[in-house]
């Protein structure tokens, strides 16, 4: 007796002591010890840390959301059984299987937005219009905001006050007016050293020959989607949807399956864009872009299970039409 209960204070001191590095392989290890819906494997190098922790964090929380529960759609409609925008909408699928790469700035509130606001320009367009909207622009002309986080709703506000002109990728001039301003993080595992601050607006398109003001893009009053089938109706109806979710350290080492929490402490709190859902072995599931490189999870994917509000995901969902009487 007197030796069990010396072995269980043991164990619980060294549980205290020994906190695995969320990147080490023993913590990996440990997540697929417990043999989830989902595997772990290395996404970024351990010396990383502190910066993938600060990509991890680009939410600054919701912004305003009143009231905290709406209707939009009318849940009596059925919806299918699994759902992807990629197959519904072909034409746009090069704009919606687009994985773009914030890169060493917390700026995926921005880029999950601009994911959106592009995606929508070419479904409502019916692929008259494909135009990129520029992640740079929301990124560094959203009042106040920049790569240290910005708020869900600030983009889809002022895309639909003053508007953002387009634009690509990284490097990527040719793409409308604004290309985003890092490259890549590259290798593999990522190697994304030094976080860097979001330069200032410039009210300049890269290809000086444009003219700015011709590039804007608008939208209408943006909505809220709090439940799982308001998000299933927005998405057949009109295409991808951003949201927030709550990031835990073993979700920075997703490599395939259906997330859900295993293991591990607070993170970070991070946007990204929800395209679809599913079933597999009875686990339902949401299909979900990230903006970390191609080369995190499925090929820059995620899924994570669905109805259940899995690390906050159902809960503050956001997207707005875009409003093509203004362009
Ligand atoms: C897209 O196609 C639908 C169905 O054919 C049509 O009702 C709608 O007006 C079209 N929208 C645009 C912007 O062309
Ligand atoms: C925002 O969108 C709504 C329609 O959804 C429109 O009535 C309003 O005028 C828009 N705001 C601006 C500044 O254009
Ligand atoms: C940027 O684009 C130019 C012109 O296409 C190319 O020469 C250069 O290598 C690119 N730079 C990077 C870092 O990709
Ligand atoms: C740019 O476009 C705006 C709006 O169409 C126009 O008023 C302005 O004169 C243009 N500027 C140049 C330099 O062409």
């Amino acid at each position: 007796m007197k030796s069990l209960t010396v072995t269980c204070l043991l164990v619980t001191v060294s549980a205290v002591f020994a906190k695995l590095h969320p990147l080490s392989d023993e913590f990996i290890d440990e997540i697929n010890a417990k043999e989830s819906t989902w595997k772990a494997g290395r996404n970024f190098e351990i010396g990383d840390y502190d910066l993938v922790k600060t990509i991890a964090s680009g939410s600054l929380g919701i912004g305003d959301r009143e009231p905290l529960t709406f209707t939009i759609h009318d849940e009596s409609e059925d919806v299918p059984e699994s759902f992807d925008s990629r197959e519904a909408w072909p034409e746009c699928a090069d704009v919606i299987g687009l994985i773009r790469d914030q890169s060493r700035c917390g700026g995926c509130w921005a880029l999950s937005a601009a994911e959106v606001m592009s995606d929508r320009i070419c479904i409502h367009s019916n692929a008259t219009k494909k135009l990129m909207v520029s992640s740079q622009d929301v990124l560094t002309c959203t009042s106040d905001f920049g790569c240290s986080g910005g708020n869900v709703d600030a983009p889809y506000k002022q895309w639909n006050s003053t508007g953002y002109v387009t634009g690509g990728l990284y490097n990527n001039s040719l793409q409308g007016c604004k290309s985003y301003f890092l490259p890549e993080c590259d290798e593999h595992p990522t190697k994304c050293t030094d976080y860097v601050d979001a330069p200032s607006c410039v009210q300049q398109c890269d290809d000086t020959s444009l003219n700015y003001s011709q590039q804007y893009t608008y939208g209408l009053k943006h909505t809220w989607f709090s439940n799982e089938k308001q998000i299933q109706l927005e998405l057949v109806k009109n295409g991808p949807v951003g949201s927030g979710i709550v990031v835990y350290e073993d979700f920075i080492s997703y490599k395939s399956g259906i997330y859900q929490y295993v293991s591990g402490d607070f993170a970070g709190s991070h946007v990204i864009k929800i395209i679809g859902w599913g079933v597999e072995n009875d686990v339902k599931y949401w299909i979900v872009a990230n903006s970390w490189n191609e080369r995190w999870g499925e090929n820059g994917y995620f899924r994570i299970k669905r109805g259940n509000n899995e690390c906050g995901i159902e809960h503050t969902a956001i997207a707005a039409l875009p409003d093509f009487s203004r362009f």
